[in-house]
């Protein structure tokens, strides 16, 4: 099994990405996760562009398609998710009957350095995510004081954020396997 990691966050020492890391320390041996670097390079969403989509949105949408499910780490930007996250999920959710997001198991954990863990960025991003039609995981994972909370190499230094994080990731395995049952019984 294959989960797609995206990290909401571009730049290079985020706590998000570390977030991400720490969580591929704690899957089921059998589920690899493999983090995607290319969000920078996606290009802003226009509907005149939808015809001929550039091949870097069409790598992230391949992307998506290949991955049995997808672990979203978000940051807070003013309260809600970064804009190229935004961008990269308005493409990944068109067109809306073949988008790359549909029915896609997904779930999604945050980091931020204030006290907030980026709750409000989770909740705008479960429903954006729920907008193009994957399917959510309902839980989040507020790591608050994330320049503390995680450490360099992507360890998590509280035993109950670990425990939080690996239920989250356990419900989201288990949601990929039973669409997998799902697509062998059809
Ligand atoms: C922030 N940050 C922030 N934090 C928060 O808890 N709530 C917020 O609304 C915001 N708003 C915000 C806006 C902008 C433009 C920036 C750049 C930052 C702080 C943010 O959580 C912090 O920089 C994190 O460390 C970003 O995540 P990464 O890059 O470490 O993964």
């Amino acid at each position: 099994m294959r989960i797609l990691a995206v990290s909401g966050s571009l730049r290079r020492d985020s706590h998000n990405t570390r977030l991400l890391r720490a969580a591929a320390e704690l899957l089921p041996s059998g589920v690899d996760l493999e983090l995607y670097d290319g969000l920078k390079q996606i290009p802003p969403f226009d509907e005149d562009d939808e015809a001929a989509p550039s091949a870097e949105v069409q790598t992230w949408r391949e992307a998506i398609e290949a991955a049995d499910a997808i672990l979203f780490a978000t940051p807070e930007y003013n309260s809600s998710i970064p804009g190229q996250l935004k961008t990269a999920l308005d493409w990944a959710s068109r067109p809306s009957r073949e988008a790359a997001l549909r029915n896609k198991p997904t779930a999604v954990i945050g980091a931020s350095m204030s006290m907030f863990g980026a709750v409000w960025a989770q909740a705008e991003l479960r429903k954006v995510l729920g907008a193009s039609g994957a399917r959510v995981i309902d839980a989040e994972l507020p790591v608050s004081t994330a320049h503390e909370a995680i450490t360099e190499d992507g360890t998590l230094a509280d035993a109950e954020t670990e425990q939080a994080l690996q239920v989250i990731l356990d419900d989201l395995v288990a949601l990929a396997r039973g669409r997998e049952l799902e697509r062998v019984a059809a």
